[in-house]
């Protein structure tokens, strides 16, 4: 798929054995640290086929994007340019000034992540062949770069934990003020940024279009040396994104109780492309004990009083609300959209008659019916879905300090913790979740954003990635939400339409 410039590499592996100073780009130099300034010389020379097109670019790998980084397998970015614009040329309607810096994250279950490389297609679920979303990027005319970020395993010499949240936050952000602090030296239009991520990373994307600026990163950022530039960005693409943690034990469960049998994914075989991620060792399937069944409607119980907190409006104005039973307009709300999906996939042929929730007359979707949907779907998780009562989730060993490899994130986990688990601070759970950046005072929020969570994904509630486009759209922010029709839990699936949208909201400015 890639072809490399054979001339360059040998001639970069030559000067670094002869000269091993030059590397310089992986060294700090002495005292300062690593250097924030951008070198354009540090490249190497590629072409990649993409359909009949051949993409020329200039990879500059490996930037570590802090001064003091902590580790620097994770601190570091990849960037990529179209030779173009090394050369006067446009792409399309871009050229080095307004072409759009396209950031895709490659974080999986809240792991540490490399940064991204063109080749085949890496995002969790997508298919597995053709050219990845960088490639892709490319052809069209974007500067791609993307930021490795550090995760819920990584630890120190000493064996501390130095990648647990807010980490892989304060690293993207840093990533972003490397670029912009560089942008007179990097083409691309460091005001036209647009993240993308899947699941966690999705989380991730969505997080760092929604707290931009704010003042509570500033002193890890300050503390790794992050350079001195805004990192706000001007746009969002989310696939499925596992966020708002601390509330998604009570979203799932007003999703999924009253369904007690589960069934949790088998761990997929290792692949060569994609990021792989131990996901915890929940048994394969079973049935909720009634301990288990208690936790779930004591959570689901829960879930009203926070959805009617929000005061969501749909796009008409009217309020969004649950009765404490769990039904309501909120809950039609959320129908609503599983009923656009069924409507576009009617409409793109798909038979749709033997779907029992999809209700049909006359050829069109009339309406649909949530519990059957839910029961068709089928639970995934057991209560609670997030912050297990034994510290045993992915989002537990987020949570952790640099000392506690987990914690709990929410007071209703810790009160019956069964392994004595300690309470992360309520600011660091906080500093997670994009909902509590939109609208607050001291921060630009991406005003372009773009979310995606299929209809077959039951690894957190539909109201998750619902509510957080939701609150968006209530501050005025523009929103693409859909549930493409049954697509599972994974991302960069529809390459096409996400980049269609990009060009147009760039166009739009
Ligand atoms: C991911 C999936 C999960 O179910 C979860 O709880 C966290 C992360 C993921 O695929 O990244």
């Amino acid at each position: 798929m890639e072809k490399v410039d054979r001339r360059k590499v040998l001639k970069a592996g030559l000067g670094l054995m002869a000269f091993p100073p030059l590397l310089s780009a992986c060294v700090p130099r002495a005292g300062s640290g690593y250097s924030l300034d951008f070198d354009p010389e540090q490249y190497r020379s590629a072409t990649a086929q993409v359909g009949n097109q051949s993409v020329r670019y200039r990879a500059y790998e490996g930037i570590v994007y802090v001064q003091k980084p902590v580790d620097t397998r994770y601190q570091q970015m990849n960037l990529y340019i179209p030779e173009a614009y090394f050369e006067g040329k446009s792409i399309g309607n871009y050229d080095a000034q307004s072409a759009p810096i396209f950031l895709p994250n490659r974080v999986g279950g809240y792991m540490p992540a490399e940064p991204g490389q063109p080749g085949l297609q890496t995002a969790p679920g997508s298919s597995g062949s053709g050219p990845n979303a960088i490639l892709l990027a490319l052809a069209r005319g974007y500067v791609v770069a993307s930021p490795g970020a550090r995760g819920r395993t990584n630890q120190a010499g000493d064996g501390s934990y130095t990648g647990k949240a807010p980490a892989a936050i304060v690293d993207l952000k840093a990533a972003v003020r490397y670029l912009r602090h560089n942008a007179r030296r990097i083409p691309g239009n460091p005001e036209r940024i647009v993240s993308n991520g899947t699941s966690a990373g999705g989380a991730l994307s969505a997080l760092l279009g929604a707290c931009g600026n704010n003042p509570d990163f500033e002193p890890y950022l300050k503390a790794l040396g992050a350079a001195p530039a805004r990192d706000d960005i001007f746009a969002v693409s989310a696939y499925c994104p596992i966020t708002n943690l601390e509330h998604a034990d009570a979203a799932y469960e007003w999703q999924f109780s009253g369904v007690n049998e589960y069934q949790n994914q088998l761990p997929s075989p290792p692949s060569q492309t994609g990021p792989s991620f131990p996901m915890p060792h929940a048994p394969v399937s079973g049935s909720l004990s009634p301990e288990q069944i208690a936790l779930s409607q004591e959570l689901k119980a829960l879930f009203p009083a926070y959805v009617n907190r929000l005061g969501l409006r749909d796009a008409s104005g009217k309020p969004l609300s649950l009765n404490p039973d769990g039904t309501g307009s909120f809950q039609d709300y959320v129908a609503a959209f599983l009923q656009a999906s069924a409507q576009k996939a009617l409409e793109a042929g798909q038979d749709l008659s033997r779907v029992d929730w999809v209700k049909q007359q006359n050829g069109r979707v009339v309406g649909v019916d949530f519990d059957a949907y839910v029961r068709a779907l089928g639970r995934m998780k057991v209560p609670p879905a997030f912050d297990g009562l034994s510290l045993e989730n992915a989002e537990n060993e987020l949570f952790g300090s640099n000392r506690d490899n987990a914690r709990h994130f929410t007071r209703f986990s810790q009160e019956r913790s069964k392994v004595g688990g300690s309470l992360a601070p309520a600011e660091v759970v906080r500093m997670m979740n994009p909902m509590s950046y939109i609208g607050s005072p001291a921060t630009q929020t991406a005003r372009h954003w773009r979310i995606r969570h299929g209809t077959a994904d039951p690894h957190t509630s539909l109201a998750i990635p619902i509510i957080l486009a939701t609150r968006l759209q209530n501050a005025g922010y523009a929103v693409d939400l859909f549930l493409p029709w049954g697509v599972g839990h994974g991302g960069d699936y529809d390459l096409e339409e996400l980049f269609a949208w990009i060009d147009q909201i760039v166009a739009a400015g």
